[in-house]
Parts: structure tokens; C-alpha cells; sequence
């Protein structure tokens, strides 16, 4: 299929600084993906952001940011469509309920979630209270509506899954372990469909929970996660065979799909109206020659982050 971008006069264009060598930047790259293996072996999937797990003012600007994306994509997808009584689920959604507090209180009826990793222990139980008490400020909650988000929190941290927060954290990422039916109105995600190991099975497994017309909005960042080689080399992880990166993968390490393969697989799986806009895009100095063979000869290398939009069919 011919990958159906959309133009954003807004997209974040990223100018490398320093030039290395093309033969440093992957040696470098490879040691990085060999030291990233070794350390998530021990340590397992702990730290989805950079923010520090006690900053709670940082985190809740950093979730509100979150909401205010997938608001922001919504409307330009679909204009008429407001969060409003809707059902929602969010896939990867990291380490709070930050997200789902701030969705009900922007009048969500139900909020679900499934990750592969239980990620909510990072953070302390008096992220709550002060989480709650910044809403009841900003979105002039009355005493109903702030206690029944703070009943949803703790019901969901005490595991009832039938709380009006539904988040479910399953190693298998088995849809189904969310017992929901048919009837979700948006799926969201946020930096986080890159780390899906197969994103295919996903959309399979999506159908018995979606309906017609449900809309997917999804900001999916497709550069190299390694932090020291980010900025250098954002796409460093496509220099590797395919061998040779499966030999240095663990669980949640970038899947290397490329936007053309996301669209095709919501295409074969009765999705429509695809749309990928990018938001950070490489600038003309940024182009690499030592790709690896599968992705040399694609022409989209430049798009580094970029929203996925769709409906079901
Ligand atoms: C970078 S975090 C993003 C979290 C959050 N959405 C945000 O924007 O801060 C990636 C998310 O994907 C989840 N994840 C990582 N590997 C996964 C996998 N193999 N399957 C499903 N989810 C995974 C993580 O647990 C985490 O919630």
C-alpha cells in the first residue's frame, strides 16, 4: 500500500550537530545494543521515562502532556469527537494512573489499560494524593466526581477489576485479560506501540473488543532508544542485520517497525482511514549511508516520531 502521510506544518525537525564516522556510530551502536541486553537481562523493564519516580510535579506535567497529545490528535482527526463518556483503553500505558485520573476527570466513562510490564509499584501511593489534589484544582472537581476518581485509583490498585480504572499488567499482553466486550469507542498509546513484540497478534487479538468505528490514536517513536546515542544517531538501530538485532533484543526493545509496515498491518486487520503524520522528522544533513539492506532503499527513514490514526472498519 502507498503510505498515506499527512503534512504537519508543526513537525520538529532535528538537525545532528557533530558528524561521527559512519564505522563509529555503529560500532558504538552495536556495543551500546550488547550493553542494553546484558543490563535489562538483570534488571528487567523498570524505567519507562526519565523523570525522577518522587518528582510528582514533573510527572504530573508529564502526563498531563500526554492527555493534551492525545486530545490534540483526536480533534485533528476527527473534529467532532470529544473524550466525553467514552470508552477507553490505552496500550504501554507506563508507570501511574496519572493519564486515567486525568481522562475522568476530562469525563471518560471508563478507562482501561494493558501493559506487559507492572510498572505501578515504581511509584509511591502518595503520588495520589497529590495527583488528586492538583485535579481538584485545575479541573474544579466537585466532592462526587474527585471521590469517585480517587475510589476508581484505589479500587484498581487493590485489583477489582471491575473499577471504573481498569488497568491490567500481563506478561502474555493478552487482550483478553481485560475482560472487556465489544465496546470501546478510542485506543490510545504513547511511545510505546515500538515496544509491542507483535504488534500483528495485537490487532488480532483487538477484535474482540473493538467495534466499527473505533479510533485509534497512537504516537509511536521510532528512533533508537538508547540515550547516550539518541541525539547522535537517531537511527542507529536500523544499521544492524536482522540477526544480529534479534541476537541483542529483550523484552521491550524497539520492534524496528517502520510506519509503512504499522499501516499495512491495520489495513489487513479491517482498519481504515490510516493516516501517519509525522512529528519529529531528520533533517536533509541526517541521512546515513550504512543502513542495513532492509531498510536502505526505504524512503521514509527521515520520519522519527510520528502518530498513527485509524477506524475501524
Ligand atoms: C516508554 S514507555 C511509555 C509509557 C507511557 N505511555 C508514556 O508515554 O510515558 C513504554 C511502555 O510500553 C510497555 N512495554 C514495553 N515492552 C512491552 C512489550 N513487549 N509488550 C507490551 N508493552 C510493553 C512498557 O511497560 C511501558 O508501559
Amino acid at each position: 500500500m502507498q503510505l498515506p502521510v499527512l503534512k504537519n506544518e508543526n513537525v520538529e525537525e532535528m538537525t545532528l550537530g557533530k558528524k561521527h564516522s559512519e564505522f563509529f556510530l555503529k560500532f558504538f551502536g552495536g556495543c551500546m545494543m550488547m550493553a542494553n541486553k546484558v543490563r535489562h537481562s538483570l534488571q528487567g523493564y523498570k524505567k519507562p521515562r526519565l523523570i525522577d519516580t518522587k518528582d510528582y510535579e514533573s510527572i504530573v506535567t508529564y502526563d498531563k502532556s500526554v492527555v493534551d497529545s492525545y486530545e490534540h490528535w483526536l480533534k485533528f482527526y476527527l473534529p467532532d469527537v470529544s473524550f466525553e463518556n467514552k470508552n477507553i483503553l490505552e496500550l504501554g500505558p507506563g508507570a501511574d494512573l496519572g493519564v486515567a485520573s486525568i481522562l475522568l476527570a476530562k469525563g471518560v466513562a471508563r478507562y482501561s489499560a494493558l501493559d506487559a510490564h507492572n510498572l505501578l509499584s515504581t511509584v509511591d501511593k502518595s503520588f495520589y494524593d497529590y495527583l488528586l489534589s492538583e485535579l481538584k484544582k485545575e479541573y474544579k472537581l466537585s466532592e462526587e466526581k474527585w471521590s469517585k476518581i480517587a475510589d476508581s485509583i484505589n479500587s484498581n490498585l487493590l485489583g477489582d477489576s471491575d473499577a471504573q480504572i481498569n488497568y491490567v499488567a500481563d506478561p502474555k499482553f493478552d487482550v483478553s485479560s481485560l475482560k472487556l466486550s465489544k465496546s470501546l469507542d478510542i485506543i490510545l498509546s504513547h511511545a510505546a506501540f515500538e515496544h509491542f513484540s507483535d504488534v500483528d497478534k495485537l490487532f488480532i487479538s483487538l477484535d474482540v473488543v473493538v467495534k466499527k468505528g473505533t479510533v485509534l490514536i497512537a504516537q509511536v517513536d521510532l528512533q533508537t532508544h538508547s540515550r547516550i546515542i539518541k541525539d547522535m544517531d537517531p537511527n542507529n538501530i536500523y544499521r544492524f542485520s536482522k540477526s544480529f538485532y534479534k541476537l541483542c533484543s529483550f523484552s521491550g526493545s524497539p520492534n524496528r517497525l517502520r510506519p509503512e509496515d504499522y499501516a499495512s498491518i491495520l489495513e489487513k486487520n479491517g482498519w481504515k482511514n490510516i493516516r501517519v503524520v509525522p512529528i519529529k522528522m531528520l533533517s536533509k544533513n541526517g541521512e546515513i549511508k550504512w543502513l542495513n539492506t532492509n531498510y536502505k532503499n526505504n524512503d521514509n527513514m527521515d520520519i522519527l516520531v510520528c502518530m498513527l490514526l485509524a477506524q475501524k472498519k
